[in-house]
């Protein structure tokens, strides 16, 4: 059988297994999908054996997708771009890492949340590694206008100036953000992970905007409350997940799962 696994450090909550096994089911495929707990600075070494002993495919979550990106011996431009993977694929004697995170993302709001990316104004809270996985297909979406709002105003700077080729963005600090009718705001910082409250920027936002936490769960909460709050709409990224799960499902495996049912068997807490 087919092996598969996540690797992280924490990796037991992770919901990747149970989304595995249902597109699995849909597909009426057998594979093995499971957690792989590596301690800090082992992701070397863990891989290559997990990889050696026949591994098909790996997700790769916190704290080791820059160390994926990096072991790799064959990487997809947009795992380039991003300078990090979440995804690694066994092909002939080869590791592929790619990044699947952005299109996951893309593919929830357009598709799941019915947004509109062409033309619209994004307003994106932190300048970590998360937005620097996203940031790519976004622009690929053609909106109007990306402001990068970081706490430390030189990390928004270098991102912006990174991406600038692909479209328009352009960094602020958290405590100074241009004046627009956001359409967008993207929570990609790890304050409520930290047990830290971030303020939404009141006002920036057009009434019915959407505020989205690419965190799921319990970190995504104060968020996504002070949000709805606010009189906005509000998602976490749950629908990220299992599309960047669907994704790295298609690469492995041909065929892209649907996720429209899995995504409610999650929501519904049968999964
Ligand atoms: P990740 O890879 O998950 O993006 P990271 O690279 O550590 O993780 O980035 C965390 C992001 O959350 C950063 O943008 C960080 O802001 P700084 O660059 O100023 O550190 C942001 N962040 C963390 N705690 C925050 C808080 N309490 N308020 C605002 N931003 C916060």
């Amino acid at each position: 059988m087919d092996r598969y696994v996540v690797i992280g450090n924490p990796v037991s909550h992770s919901l990747s297994p149970a989304i595995h096994a249902l597109f699995a089911r849909q597909a009426r495929e057998s594979i093995e999908y499971s957690t792989l707990l590596v301690p800090e600075g082992e992701f070397a070494p863990f891989a290559q054996r997990f990889f050696d002993e026949g591994g098909r495919g790996a997700n790769v979550t916190l704290p080791f997708k820059v160390d994926a990106f990096h072991w790799a011996g064959e990487r997809t431009p947009r795992a380039e771009i991003a300078g990090a993977a979440n995804f690694l694929a066994s092909r002939s004697g080869q590791v592929e890492a790619d990044n699947t995170d952005g299109t996951g993302l893309v593919a929830d709001l357009a598709v799941n949340l019915r947004k509109k990316l062409g033309g619209a104004a994004i307003l994106i809270l932190g300048a970590g590694g998360a937005v620097r996985g996203v940031l790519a297909p976004l622009l690929e979406a053609k909106p109007r206008r990306v402001v990068i709002a970081n706490r430390t105003h030189t990390r928004a700077r270098e991102l912006a100036a990174r991406f600038a080729a692909l479209g328009p963005v352009e960094a602020a600090s958290l405590d100074a953000i241009p004046r627009e009718d956001f359409d967008l705001v993207l929570n990609a910082t790890s304050a409520s992970t930290r047990g830290e409250v971030l303020e939404l920027p009141r006002g920036a936002m057009r009434p019915g905007a959407l505020a989205y936490d690419m965190a799921y769960g319990p970190a995504a909460r104060p968020f996504v409350e002070g949000a709805r709050a606010l009189g906005l709409e509000a998602s976490d990224g749950l629908g990220m997940l299992v599309e960047q799960a669907a994704e790295s499902f298609r690469l492995w495996r041909g065929a892209r799962p649907e996720t429209a049912a899995v995504l409610a068997e999650l929501r519904a807490g049968r999964a």
